[in-house]
């Protein structure tokens, strides 16, 4: 008799949380897509941690070197580039990012110039070899926040050594979304382009 108790008793239960799983669950809110992007109540983006960001998948590097650009590029350092994994997926497969992708691109300058273009000798070579970090720049995918841009919102962190500033406001369109809306409004306001693995889409 006991047993059959028990029985009932953990049945009864399973049935409730059946049960709760079912009609109470749905009611309580979704969690939002996980987003890496974290706003404050003023709107600012809090700087993405670098331990994170410096881990996710380094899509590409384009370089602007003063020596190619009249010893005065506006921005003289290699361009990493960073998206989430999870992202990255999503955009091999539908061709766009999904809402709250945020993309990183952090500016390394040239290790300690040997030459005036900004060069130097190693044993692969004379070209160019990534030195300090030099600043951060961000994109954000937010459909509802940033409507008047494409959907995207851009912001930086400084452009200088380290330590980078905590948050950061959006940006003027001027200073930054109007060149992307200019130039990649059909990628997705991203030059992928640029970036191998987004661009050639065949694994092989
Ligand atoms: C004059 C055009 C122009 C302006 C202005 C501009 N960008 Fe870009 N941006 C580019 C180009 C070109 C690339 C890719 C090649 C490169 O990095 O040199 C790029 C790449 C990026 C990327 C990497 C992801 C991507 O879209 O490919 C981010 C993030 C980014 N820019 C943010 C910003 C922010 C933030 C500002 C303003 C502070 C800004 N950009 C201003 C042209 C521009």
């Amino acid at each position: 008799m006991q047993k059959y108790l028990i029985a009932i008793i953990v049945g009864l239960g399973l049935a409730a949380s059946a049960l709760y799983l079912a009609v109470v669950k749905p009611v309580v809110a979704a969690p939002a897509e996980q987003s890496s992007a974290v706003f404050g109540s003023d709107g600012k983006l809090q700087l993405p941690d670098p331990h994170a960001f410096r881990r996710w998948v380094f899509v590409g590097a384009p370089l602007t070197p003063n020596g190619l650009n009249n010893g005065k590029a506006n921005f003289p350092e290699y361009h990493h580039v960073y998206i989430e994994q999870k992202n990255v997926e999503a955009y091999l497969k539908t061709g766009e990012f999904p809402e709250g992708t945020m993309i990183v691109k952090e500016l390394t300058r040239v290790l300690n110039p040997g030459f005036p273009d900004g060069s130097r000798t190693e044993p692969s070579g004379r070209g160019y070899f990534n030195g300090e970090y030099n600043g951060i720049d961000v994109s954000v995918k937010d459909g509802t926040r940033f409507a008047k841009t494409n959907g995207w919102g851009f912001f930086t962190f400084g452009h200088h050594p380290l330590p980078y500033s905590n948050t950061a406001a959006e940006a003027p369109v001027t200073e930054c979304a109007g060149c992307h809306i200019a130039n990649v409004a059909s990628t997705d306001m991203t030059w992928v382009q640029f970036y191998p693995l987004l661009r050639d889409k065949d694994p092989k």
